[in-house]
């Protein structure tokens, strides 16, 4: 059972019989079920204490398996899905009638992405089937970039996980929504506003917009979110003062004050990919708060890390 073909056939097995399977990505790991199989779809909302109101996302291994899944597929959707596939992008698109609504959460859209992780291609391949996969955490809790996370995150269940290593990217794709005139971006992901400008620039496509909208189009992207164990507290200064240790400590209700700092690497991508990991880790020391100031010399395009740490933080100094 050690060689990494018999691990992929396990993980093709169990999906196909109906079974959950935690998958690698190059974003986070996924627990995945296949998108045809309803009492398997309904056991991801169960397991990960997942409201049915937050959407899955279905995960593709081949370009044709957009026209099973989706009733349009428009030209600037399908040169999106050519330049960024596979990758860290997941379209939100209108839904065929194959696709359950327990997966879309009744909406009339579905997101989906083909993983660029090769292992996680390799299976989505060989099964010719979709997976809906949500990040394999609890809800509103930090995803998981490696199988250890996994596992120590459901201590309980014995679903299997495919395990492909240490997530390259580290954080979940861009979400973004084709339209007609513009591009909105629902969470911000690896894929940056840069690269979609250089792609509408590369295919005389410069006059669609690109907006970012708020997160109430996307259902399961709320204020909290990716909460670690132990509260995460922003402070704009690298140093506290004593009135700021007085209100972390009024408005986290803490007694003591131990703490330690997030510190990342100044470089966006390199931030991304360990900024789950380090949380993780932080939340296992016997600290009160975990202190995180943006670094001043950071380089590169911060908005994804940003946007997932202000909304993991449980208070802003
Ligand atoms: O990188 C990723 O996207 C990872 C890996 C496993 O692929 N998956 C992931 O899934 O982050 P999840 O479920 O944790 O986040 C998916 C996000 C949610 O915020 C959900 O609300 C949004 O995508 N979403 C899914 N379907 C949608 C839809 N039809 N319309 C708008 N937002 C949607
Ligand atoms: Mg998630």
């Amino acid at each position: 059972m050690n060689s990494i073909w018999h691990q992929l056939d396990q993980a093709r097995t169990d999906l196909s019989d109906g079974k959950l399977c935690a998958i690698p990505t190059e974003t986070v790991y996924g627990l995945a079920a296949r998108f045809d199989h309803p009492e398997a779809i309904l056991k991801i909302f169960e397991v990960k204490e997942r409201p049915f109101f937050d959407p899955l996302i279905l995960h593709i291994g081949r370009l044709q398996q957009i026209e099973e899944l989706t009733e349009e597929f428009s030209e600037l959707a399908e040169g999106l899905a050519k330049e960024f596939w596979p990758g860290p992008m997941t379209m939100v698109l209108k839904k065929s009638l194959k696709v359950d609504e327990r997966i879309t959460a009744g909406l009339e859209t579905v997101g989906i992405r083909m993983p660029s992780h090769p292992l996680c291609l390799r299976l989505l391949r060989n099964l010719r089937s979709a997976v809906a996969a949500p990040s394999a955490n609890r809800f509103g809790k930090t995803s998981p970039t490696r199988a250890s996370h996994i596992r120590e995150e459901f201590p309980d269940q014995n679903f299997f996980i495919l395990d492909g290593g240490d997530s390259s990217l580290g954080i979940e794709s861009t979400v973004l929504r084709p339209d007609k005139q513009k591009i909105q971006i629902l969470r911000p992901g690896p894929i940056g506003e840069t690269q979609l400008r250089a792609f509408l620039v590369k295919f005389e496509l410069s006059h669609i917009e690109i907006t970012t909208e708020s997160s109430q189009h996307s259902p399961g992207h709320m204020k909290h979110h990716y909460q670690p164990a132990i509260p995460l507290v922003w402070s704009q200064r690298p140093v506290l003062s004593s009135s700021d240790l007085e209100s972390i400590q009024r408005n986290l209700r803490v007694s003591n004050l131990r703490h330690k700092s997030l510190d990342l690497p100044r470089d966006a991508k390199l931030a991304a990919r360990v900024l789950y990991s380090q949380l993780r880790e932080l939340s296992q020391a016997p600290i009160d708060f975990i202190f995180f100031c943006p670094p001043l010399d950071a380089e590169g395009d911060w908005t994804a890390v940003y946007d997932r740490l202000s909304k993991a933080s449980s208070l802003q100094i």
